[in-house]
């Protein structure tokens, strides 16, 4: 769990409205994306009406377009009503229910791919759907903005819970108020170096087995423009010789994972393809663009077509994601039907040399313990957090 300091959060940041003025066109464009969109309050995005029965738990569930669950079967029939959404609906809506200033996740999601609604993912075979899992900070910390967590509790907040829906402008430019206020330079990523430049981008889009704070530092400490390993390291499942398998947010380590990118370096990042501030209105030829900076169509052996990405950059079902559908970013030389299977590894190791250290690659043992009752990972944990001096 990562608690953040409520003052360090609203001082610095001066929220997108702020930035309108001087950057008009921006900040409209900017609110159309998913990034922009991707949390607020239930309502302010459709809700999608719908029913389904989930088999697990024999219950059965009707979601009106106000927000309103009614659940059947089970015991008795009961109301929930949602209060946050998270997700701008490209891939699906999840909700957040609050319960006197605490937030529980809602076991039902809606799908977007597959149009309708189902169990959320992790409660596909859950017996009891029940409405309280915890809404930690570190999940609200990617999907929305200046979030105020009560400090010394797990899931509570001060309301509204946090002070700008979606991915802030400054989560990548960093706190603008002074530069605002008419002195002050802005982070502009690409023009960091390698590291700190996806850095930004690596905060958000690199779930990891565990996000481990180094000593003495908080997650919200981190802002554009500083080296994200000294504030937080990020811990991933060591699958030795098998290719990471297609999860909802692993666009990094299949990006790293490609041809594209171990023979170009720093040169490709996530920004070589991606403007963050639109979305493109014709993708085919947005990133074909983006593929002819490096290849021509003639690379291709011979000329197989414009639409780059529908052959290498294919869409599959994520392992981890129930029906959501998600990108290859590993771009395979030949496409490939199905995505690897969940790795059965019980081993971790540090995502780069930036997130090493045995205290936090312990801690991650110990978090991944508490899951998995897994004996091995105990033993490890204990093994490295004994060994520091
Ligand atoms: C009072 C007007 C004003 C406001 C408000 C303002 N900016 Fe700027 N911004 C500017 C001007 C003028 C420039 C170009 C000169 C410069 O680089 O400082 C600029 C440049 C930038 C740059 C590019 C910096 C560079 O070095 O090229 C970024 C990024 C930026 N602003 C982000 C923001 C964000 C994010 C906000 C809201 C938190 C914001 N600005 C609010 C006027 C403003
Ligand atoms: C490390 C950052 C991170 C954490 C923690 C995280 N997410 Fe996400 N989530 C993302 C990113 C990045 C995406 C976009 C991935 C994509 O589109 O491929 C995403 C996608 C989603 C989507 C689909 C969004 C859409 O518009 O279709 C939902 C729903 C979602 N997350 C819910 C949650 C919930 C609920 C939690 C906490 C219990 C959570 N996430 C924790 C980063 C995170
Ligand atoms: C997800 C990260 C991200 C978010 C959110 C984001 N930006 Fe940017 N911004 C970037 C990157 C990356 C660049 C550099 C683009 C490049 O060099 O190709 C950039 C460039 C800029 C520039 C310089 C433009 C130029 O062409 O030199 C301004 C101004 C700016 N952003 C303002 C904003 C404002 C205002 C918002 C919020 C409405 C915002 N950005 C949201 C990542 C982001
Ligand atoms: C504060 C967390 C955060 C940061 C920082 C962040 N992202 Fe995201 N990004 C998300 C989340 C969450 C989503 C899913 C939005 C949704 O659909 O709900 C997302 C979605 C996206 C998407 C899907 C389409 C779209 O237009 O939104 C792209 C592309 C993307 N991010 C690229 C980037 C790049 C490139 C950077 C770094 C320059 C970056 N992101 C930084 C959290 C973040
Ligand atoms: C070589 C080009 C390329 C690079 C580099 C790249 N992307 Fe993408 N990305 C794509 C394409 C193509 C899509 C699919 C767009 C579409 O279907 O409209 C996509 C889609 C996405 C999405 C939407 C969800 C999904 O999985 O379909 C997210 C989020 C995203 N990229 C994040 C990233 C991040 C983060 C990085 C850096 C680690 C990155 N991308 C690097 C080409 C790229
Ligand atoms: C920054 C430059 C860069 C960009 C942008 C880029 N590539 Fe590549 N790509 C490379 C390099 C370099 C190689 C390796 C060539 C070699 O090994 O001879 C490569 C290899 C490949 C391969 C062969 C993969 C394999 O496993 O053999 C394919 C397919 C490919 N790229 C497709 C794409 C597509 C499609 C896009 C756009 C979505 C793209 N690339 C964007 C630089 C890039
Ligand atoms: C209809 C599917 C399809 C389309 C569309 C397509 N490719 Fe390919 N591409 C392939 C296949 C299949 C191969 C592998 C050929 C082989 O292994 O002999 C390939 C190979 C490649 C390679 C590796 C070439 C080499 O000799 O190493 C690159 C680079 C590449 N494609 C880039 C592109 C780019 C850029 C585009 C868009 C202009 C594109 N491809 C469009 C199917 C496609």
């Amino acid at each position: 769990m990562i608690l953040l300091p409520l003052m360090a959060v609203a001082i610095e940041f001066a929220g997108n409205n702020t930035c309108r003025p001087c950057h008009a066109a921006i900040v409209q464009s900017y609110e159309t994306t998913p990034m922009a969109r991707s949390t607020g309050p239930a309502g302010d995005s459709e809700i999608p009406a719908g029913r389904f029965q989930h088999r697990a738990s024999g219950k059965q569930y009707t979601i009106t377009r106000d927000g309103t669950v009614r659940i059947r079967g089970g015991g008795q029939p009961a109301t929930q009503r949602f209060d946050y959404r998270i997700g701008s609906g490209a891939a699906g809506y999840s909700y957040i229910i609050a319960r006197d200033g605490f937030l529980f996740q809602a076991p039902i999601t809606w799908y977007r791919h597959a149009q309708r609604w189902d169990a959320a993912p992790g409660y596909q075979d859950d017996p009891i759907m029940a409405w309280d899992r915890p809404i930690e900070p570190s999940c609200l910390m990617c999907h929305a903005s200046q979030v105020v967590p009560v400090f010394g509790t797990q899931n509570r907040y001060i309301d509204p819970p946090f002070r700008q829906n979606g991915v802030a402008c400054e989560r990548c430019h960093g706190p603008g108020s002074d530069h605002a206020a008419g002195h002050g330079k802005m982070i502009v990523p690409s023009r960091l170096d390698a590291e700190r430049r996806d850095d930004v981008c690596r905060q958000c889009h690199l779930l990891s087995e565990s996000r481990i704070p180094r000593a003495g530092h908080v997650f919200s400490e981190y802002r554009a423009g500083l080296r994200l390993g000294d504030y937080v390291a990020y811990i991933v499942r060591d699958e030795p010789g098998s290719e990471p398998a297609l999860r909802a947010t692993s666009h990094l380590e299949k990006m790293n994972a490609s041809r594209c990118k171990i023979a170009s370096g720093d040169k490709l990042w996530c920004g070589t393809c991606h403007d963050v501030h639109t979305v493109p209105a014709d993708p085919v030829a947005w990133y074909r663009t983006k593929c002819e900076g490096c290849h021509t169509a003639e690379t291709c052996g011979r000329r197989r077509g414009n639409n780059c990405i529908a052959c290498h950059m294919p869409k599959a079902k994520a392992v981890d994601a129930g029906h959501g559908v998600f990108t290859d970013h590993s771009i395979p030389r030949r496409p490939r039907a199905t995505a690897p299977s969940l790795p059965t590894s019980w081993r971790l190791k540090p995502f780069g040399p930036a997130d090493a250290g045995d205290r936090e690659l312990g801690l991650a043992y110990l978090e991944a313990y508490s899951r998995t009752r897994d004996e091995r990972q105990k033993a490890e944990a204990l093994r490295l957090l004994r060994q520091r001096p």
